[in-house]
């Protein structure tokens, strides 16, 4: 995928949005944000994720993390669009703001391109508070994005910063449940580490290489 990746850091555009106009360092610097593309306004899919994307809002605030959407129309038509997703999806509302990007020139610079179709996807970059990329999705436009795993995504990137990556989350995994610890992490340093313990899977090549441990 060619343009800004996982560690990138963001370019600082300066973008009009629903709420003010910014640059999007001074929008990133204090948290973690959510950052999503759509390909455009009035459009059936994009009115459902973004409709979802206002009731879950509160799961994001609690954890501190902000949303930034983007749709390839300007600020007016996005105000618009807003009260067909709100009404679209009861109880929704869109307290985030939504960049404009009537010409399409911020979507390529964001990375944020279906390369097949050579126009805007369903991105969705997870940015850290150093503005720089943690996690990329990227759908195409025929494929609507699934909300609790942006959000089991972004608990696991969470938990994994806390623990300074020293741990990360296997398959399927949800908060509460126990986490594996890294293997670039040895056995003494995971003593002192975890004084909680740790399991080691038992396998047939005992090479001992699972190891969970319960941070919750
Ligand atoms: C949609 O949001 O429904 C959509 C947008 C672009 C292409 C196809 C579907």
């Amino acid at each position: 995928m060619p343009g800004i990746t996982l560690g990138d850091t963001v370019p600082n555009l300066e973008v009009k949005t629903t709420h003010k106009n910014f640059k999007l360092h001074d929008y990133f610097s204090d948290s973690w944000t959510i950052l999503f593309s759509h390909p455009g306004d009035f459009t059936p899919v994009c009115t459902t994720e973004l409709g979802a994307m206002g009731k879950y809002a509160h799961e994001f605030e609690q954890r501190g993390v902000k949303l930034l959407g983007l749709s390839c129309d300007d600020v007016q038509s996005h105000k618009e669009w807003i009260k067909d997703i709100e009404a679209f999806t009861p109880g929704s509302k869109v307290t985030y703001p939504i960049i404009a990007d009537p010409n399409k020139e911020i979507i390529p610079q964001l990375n944020m391109i279906d390369p097949i179709e050579n126009g805007p996807s369903r991105a969705l970059h997870i940015v850290g508070p150093d503005c720089k990329i943690k996690l990329s999705f990227l759908y195409p436009s025929t494929t609507g994005r699934n909300m609790d795993e942006v959000l089991r995504a972004l608990d696991s990137l969470l938990m994994a910063a806390k623990h300074k990556n020293k741990i990360a989350t296997p398959v399927n995994w949800k908060p509460d449940e126990p986490v594996v610890i890294s293997p670039a992490v040895s056995d003494e340093e995971a003593n002192k580490m975890f004084p909680q313990g740790f399991k080691t899977a038992d396998l047939p090549s005992k090479k001992g290489y699972i190891r969970l441990t319960d941070v919750s």
